[in-house]
């Protein structure tokens, strides 16, 4: 494992799936009546969030108090500092409290890099979403999902996602969601393919490691997991297609077209879902849905990001290695 988290690409399969390991053992704390483990005590995370977050904020923050860290939030929304400048500041002012680890989520492609990089700072950086470049830990909580759902929760353990179609529809030109999928699920093996009108498809996208279609009816039925994507109008300046009724037509999920999938496909949304934009309402609270799966796991996985990138030495779960029979000398 590197020593920060910036972006799905430079994980390598066993990284990834060391992860999703890790991640299959703090849930089991999550069935707990007392969801804590002492593993961060006295390590200080801060959440530094440049950017709207209900889900990633509060799933990293659960994460940092299941495994003891003191956790300082940080809420730079308002800030009439120039972007550069702030970050450096702000970094600065981090450092100077001696902090641990950084989870950043920052507006624009590249911050968290910087931050990691610059020399600014001592701590692991973890990159909670970055402009529309990278969005490492939601990627990873998506494997999880699927790997849980499409290969099983114990005989998933030490695999990947080899052979499996995973579509993903929707803004993948605005969509930092994506892009990590489309490097973590290269690197587990899976198939991707992207659906979206062809505006809504980078310049590039042609070079991915995943097929490219516009034809979601005929994608449906040869997909194990259909990602939606939500139209990130936020990060639009222009219009992208003619009207919210077209888009919905060609490119949104309803229950008609949810039945063209296999019987045990799943769907998937990163949230915030924009109900009957590129999701129907009976779909996302079909039993098909994991949305609401995909945020518990979000625990799990960020829970075992930190443990691994400051967890040092010690086991992850004392209590459930009930395996290993050597005494501390031996070890
Ligand atoms: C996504 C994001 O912020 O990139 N949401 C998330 O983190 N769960 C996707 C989005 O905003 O549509």
């Amino acid at each position: 494992m590197q020593r920060h988290l910036i972006s799905a690409a430079d994980l390598t399969r066993d990284d990834a799936v060391l992860i999703l390991d890790t991640a299959e053992e703090m849930a089991r704390v999550a069935d707990r009546p007392i969801k804590k483990l002492p593993t961060l005590r006295g390590r200080t995370v801060v959440n530094l969030f440049f950017e709207d977050s209900t889900r990633t904020r509060i799933s990293f923050e659960a994460a940092e108090k299941r495994l003891s860290a003191d956790v300082i939030n940080f809420s730079a929304k308002g800030s009439s500092v120039s972007k550069g400048e702030s970050l450096k500041d702000t970094a600065q002012t981090l450092e100077a409290m001696g902090v641990d680890a950084v989870v950043i989520r920052h507006g624009a492609s590249g911050a968290p890099y910087r931050l990691a990089t610059s020399g600014w700072i001592d701590a692991a950086v973890i990159n909670a979403g970055d402009g529309t470049h990278q969005h490492p830990t939601q990627a990873l909580l998506d494997a999880f999902t699927m790997r849980r759902r499409l290969v099983g929760r114990d005989t998933g353990l030490g695999q990947d996602l080899a052979g499996k179609r995973i579509t993903i529809v929707g803004d993948v030109l605005h969509s930092r969601v994506a892009r990590s999928n489309v490097d973590l699920l290269h690197t587990l093996g899976a198939e991707v393919t992207l659906v979206a009108p062809p505006t809504l498809l980078p310049v590039g996208a042609s070079a991915w490691p995943c097929e490219i279609s516009y034809d979601l009816d005929a994608v449906l039925p040869k997909s194990d997991a259909v990602m939606m994507l939500r139209v990130q109008r936020e990060r639009m300046n222009a219009a992208f297609f003619p009207t919210e009724r077209e888009y919905s037509r060609r490119y949104g999920l309803d229950g008609d077209r949810m039945a063209r999938m296999p019987e045990d496909a799943i769907v998937m949304h990163p949230g915030p879902m924009v109900r009957g934009m590129e999701i129907t309402a009976e779909v996302a609270d079909s039993g098909r849905c994991t949305a609401i799966e995909q945020v518990a796991n979000g625990v799990s996985i960020r829970m075992a990001v930190l443990y691994l990138l400051l967890g040092g030495n010690e086991p992850a779960v004392t209590q459930s290695r009930t395996t290993d029979s050597r005494t501390t000398e031996e070890k």
